[in-house]
């Protein structure tokens, strides 16, 4: 009884680690610092360059802009990418955490900065 008490008491902290938001809210987010790596977490498997499963070929959120480009980047996106993750649309299935809304929330209201 103990050890299944012990392992339950395990798996419980297991559990809540998992559901733990790793990213940081730090108060004025940039591109370079904070926002690429959530983009390359969630976003980048498909709407890198070349896009993949079926994501459109119009912008790529693997780099923070692209002059002159017919695929312009995340700085471009950043309203569609701000509406897509609170809404829960994108990434396909959901799963992001109230910190990476809240940093992508200061980054957008900043102006999106590098
Ligand atoms: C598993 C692949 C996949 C992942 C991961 C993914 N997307 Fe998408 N995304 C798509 C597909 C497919 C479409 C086109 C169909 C649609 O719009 O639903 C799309 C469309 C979009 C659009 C264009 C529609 C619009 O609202 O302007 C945006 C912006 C977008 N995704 C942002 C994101 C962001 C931000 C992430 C990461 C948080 C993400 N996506 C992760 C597959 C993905």
């Amino acid at each position: 009884m103990r050890i299944i008490g012990m392992g339950l008491v395990l798996l419980l902290s297991a559990c809540s680690a998992a559901v733990q938001d790793i990213y940081s809210v730090p108060p004025e987010p940039t591109y370079d610092s904070d926002v690429r790596y959530f983009l390359a977490d969630h976003c980048v498997l498909c709407h890198g360059s070349p896009p993949n499963r079926g994501a459109p070929a119009t912008f790529r959120l693997d780099v923070y802009d692209v002059p002159n480009s017919t695929e312009p980047g995340a700085f471009a996106k950043k309203d569609s990418i701000l509406a897509d993750i609170t809404s829960g649309r994108m990434p396909p299935g959901g799963g992001i955490g109230p910190n990476a809304k809240q940093m992508i929330t200061l980054w957008v209201s900043h102006g999106a900065p590098r």
